[in-house]
């Protein structure tokens, strides 16, 4: 009999999850403890922006018309209880407010509130991720709590799926990462990941530890490279040098890579930052803190990008932002995804407000988001209407709405055509052709 799969939490992660199971076959019940959320999922509709998300729900939420229906949605932990041989644990772990370490109260809340509905063989299955111990403390909870006992086990298998590739990174990762105690744990994920999910991808298997060290590794690996890059940047800008060809040539270097090299205005998002500072937390906790005191670093790098970006715009309309017009283009962390949370684009215009500035902010996808979390900002409905009558125009977050956009025609509506690049994705030639002085972090003038 094929294994019934729950899926707890449905954010980005366990929406995607849910519908990613369902396409390859398994009969899915997905838990949120938010009604709307449910609601939402189960009409087919996805309460954020993730390309092909929707799409993948509608083949298979039950009740929609040609649907497999083979994934419902429930708020009951009952039900969820009853159904499932596995069970995968995808709700979210902010950082705690005001401090570095991650906020562990919704995936323990999860794992307690499922537990006793745990009446026959299950597997629970941590996906969210969480400072390294997490899960040995939470097998314990589960033993404690659950009535069937030993037969129900924990595994923990980390998720690396990316914001705007949500869809392509669950049905397609570049591999599969599974903590287990037990044999039987093992071969429960293997039948779950077994093909074409997990065709060609490679299968590792660890203990606890290391499959929850995986991710937070992963994380501030990705996180370091981008903050070298941008140290280069800082570099370049003092020594007249080009952070772009700089990228690009050690780029090619196979140990090095040409990815996650872009230099910039930073990283943020709802992973990277908190990740790192959990990480910190959690080795200063476990006496290793030393060994992590780079990442502070790194950290730092990361911030001082949107602190500097606002200083190029200062420095850009004269020295003070006080009765200047500033355009943003960007509000969210990244393309393809509405999400403003740590949005390096929207701290930016933030700052720029604060010093008194007047900024209209455009985004293609992320303006709702972006007005609950700076309702004071002026918001534009196009790129064009956001620069009219603008002294300079920031590009904050790389969306290819904004790499099309028709230099020439734009520069009709602004009052000086001056593009500062924090993203350094830009056509420079392109905008110089069409009039504009264009500027971008790390590369000369000119
Ligand atoms: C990240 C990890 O990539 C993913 O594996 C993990 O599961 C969750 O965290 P995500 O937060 O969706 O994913 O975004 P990512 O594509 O990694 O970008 C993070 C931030 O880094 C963005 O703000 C992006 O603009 C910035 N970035 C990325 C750069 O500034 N330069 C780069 O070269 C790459």
């Amino acid at each position: 009999m094929a294994l019934k799969i729950t899926v707890i939490g449905t954010g980005y992660l366990g929406a995607t999850h849910a519908a990613a199971m369902a396409e390859l076959g398994f009969e899915v019940l997905g838990l949120d403890i938010v009604p709307e959320k449910i609601e939402m999922l189960a009409g087919g509709r996805v309460p954020m922006y993730e390309p092909g998300l929707e799409e993948l729900l509608a083949a298979h939420v039950a009740g929609l018309p040609g649907s497999t229906g083979r994934l419902r949605f429930t708020t009951s932990w009952e039900e969820v209880g009853a159904f499932g041989d596995v069970h995968f644990v995808c709700v979210n772990t902010p950082q705690k407010h005001g401090e570095y370490a991650c906020d562990m109260s919704y995936v323990d809340a999860a794992v307690e509130s499922l537990a006793p509905h745990l009446t026959r063989p299950a597997l629970v299955v941590g996906k969210s991720t969480v400072p390294v111990g997490s899960a040995d403390r939470l097998a314990a909870r589960l033993a404690e709590l659950a009535p069937a006992g030993t037969a129900v086990e924990l595994a923990w298998n980390p998720e690396f799926l990316r914001e705007g590739f949500a869809v392509q990174d669950t049905l397609h990762p570049d591999r599969i990462v599974v903590g287990v105690r037990s044999e039987q744990a093992e071969k429960t994920l293997r039948e779950v990941y077994a093909t074409p999910l997990a065709e060609g991808s490679p299968f590792v298997v660890t203990d606890f530890p290391t499959a929850e060290l995986v991710k937070t590794a992963a994380n501030s690996f990705l996180a370091t490279k981008i903050s070298f890059i941008n140290a280069m940047a800082e570099v370049c800008e003092a020594a007249g040098g080009d952070v772009v060809k700089l990228a690009e040539a050690i780029g090619h270097d196979e140990r090095i890579g040409a990815k996650f090299l872009r230099a910039g205005i930073g990283f943020g998002g709802g992973c990277l930052p908190k990740d790192i500072r959990a990480f910190m937390a959690r080795a200063g906790e476990l006496g290793a803190d030393q060994a992590l005191t780079f990442l502070r670093e790194v950290d730092s790098i990361n911030m001082r990008r949107r602190g500097h970006m606002v200083e190029l715009a200062r420095e850009a309309v004269g020295g003070s932002f006080l009765g200047k017009r500033v355009a943003v283009l960007g509000a969210t962390f990244k393309p393809d995804s509405d999400d403003v949370r740590d949005s390096p684009a929207l701290n930016v215009a933030g700052q720029i407000h604060l010093q008194g500035g007047q900024v209209t902010v455009y985004d293609p996808k992320g303006m709702a988001n972006a007005r609950q979390v700076f309702p004071t900002l002026a918001y534009a409905d196009s790129a064009m209407a956001a620069v009219e009558g603008a002294d300079v125009v920031l590009h904050l977050t790389e969306w290819r709405e904004f790499r099309d956009l028709d230099p020439a025609a734009l520069g009709k509506a602004v009052t000086d055509r001056l593009i500062l690049d924090g993203r350094n994705a830009l056509d420079a030639e392109l905008w110089r052709a069409a009039g504009w002085t264009y500027r971008a972090m790390g590369r000369p003038k000119a």
